[in-house]
């Protein structure tokens, strides 16, 4: 049965015991205990399999009337540009009611401008069988290979960072910034198109999200190097990713993967080229010498990472849903917040959670048909 919301958090599904790591005592009157992180250390994942995907946006009125009317129409709805090109902010619209072509064009929207944030999603009485039904609508569901889960719900990854739980605060500890841009998962040979992260409880200040165009990061490339780059595949590898789990006593679920991706990725919906490397899983251009390839994917990663005229931050608050397109942008959660301190005189705890769910799109292609190989 799917637990609601407001249930505490169980500890055991489909039969094998799962492992918690944060203190259950601290969270016994959290509404949102039931989506609190749990590693499953018995189920074994099997390896994706090959599909034919058909992106939502691709499908869309381009014009996006059914969409752009309910923002009209709805007192109180609205949509506003976060930066000029990259992300947009809806306000006054329930996710859980949108129709199948709002979908569509709410799929394009995300494409053209990255992320488009939700905010004040009244989800608290729909639970997570309601979220996954919405997100399987644009694809099928990634489990991730490492993360937490919320107990019952593989495909939820559960982001928990609070004072009972400091393992993803500690891995940063040894580089100058807490900040990585990524694409999430991108080592799967047909990566997630769409992310949606729903924010539980965010710290009073901190803890925002950026993101950044790759579409704008490819434009700003001089033609020259734009035409080198399309030629060419960079390895994405999970390697990294299952031996930190490892390193925090956390299970993996699948042996790590690893593809060939084109470094410049051809968007399916809006046809847009980006930048299709990220500093978390990028691990080589594929033909280049080891110094040239780590020269140019230094050059690229500092680009992505200090363009801040192509770039959007996000400030969290309970019912903020955001939903972003992996193909079109990169992102980083900005860990800035201290989980050790109390909020002021109220004694609160200080933690930031969310949830996300991640759906799996097409086998990248490139310029001229370039296609990803493994
Ligand atoms: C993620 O990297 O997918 C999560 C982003 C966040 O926690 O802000």
């Amino acid at each position: 049965m799917t637990p609601s919301v407001g249930e505490t958090p169980s500890i055991a599904h489909n039969g094998p015991v799962v492992r918690q790591d944060f203190d259950s005592g601290l969270h016994q009157k959290y509404r949102y205990a039931s989506y609190l992180p749990v590693w499953n250390p018995i189920t074994e994942l099997e390896a994706l399999e090959p599909f034919d995907f058909v992106d939502k946006g691709a499908v869309a009125d381009k014009a996006k009337p059914h969409l752009f009317s309910a923002l009209k129409t709805r007192p109180n709805a609205s949509i506003t540009k976060i930066t000029p090109r990259v992300g947009s902010e809806v306000k006054g619209l329930q996710l859980s009611q949108l129709t199948d072509e709002q979908k569509n064009e709410l799929a394009l929207l995300i494409a053209e401008r990255g992320v488009v944030i939700f905010r004040d999603q009244d989800f608290k009485d729909i639970g997570p069988q309601k979220q996954k039904e919405f997100a399987q609508y644009f694809g099928p569901l990634h489990v991730h290979p490492v993360e937490a889960q919320v107990a019952g719900h593989p495909e939820l990854y559960s982001i928990y960072q609070g004072p009972d739980n400091t393992h993803r605060a500690k891995r940063s500890s040894s580089r100058l910034t807490n900040t990585r841009f990524h694409s999430d998962v991108s080592y799967e040979h047909q990566p997630p198109a769409y992310t949606i992260l729903t924010m539980l409880n965010s710290p009073p200040t901190g803890g925002d999200t950026a993101w950044v165009s790759t579409a704008a990061a490819y434009d700003r490339l001089s033609p020259p190097m734009q035409n080198f780059l399309s030629e060419l595949r960079a390895e994405h590898s999970g390697a990294r990713q299952a031996a930190q789990a490892q390193r925090e006593g956390h299970p993996v679920l699948r042996a790590p993967v690893t593809s060939h991706h084109p470094v410049v990725r051809v968007h399916p919906a809006t046809g847009e080229k980006s930048l299709f490397v990220n500093v978390s899983n990028t691990t080589r251009i594929i033909g280049l010498r080891d110094d040239e390839s780590e020269a140019l994917l230094g050059l690229l990663f500092r680009h992505l990472a200090t363009a801040l005229d192509c770039q959007a931050r996000v400030r969290w608050e309970e019912g903020t849903v955001a939903l972003w397109d992996n193909r079109a942008t990169v992102h980083t959660p900005i860990p800035d917040f201290a989980v050790e301190e109390r909020e002021d005189e109220h004694e609160k705890l200080i933690f930031r959670h969310a949830f996300r769910i991640t759906t799996v799109g097409e086998l990248p292609f490139g310029v001229d048909g370039l296609r990803t190989v493994w």
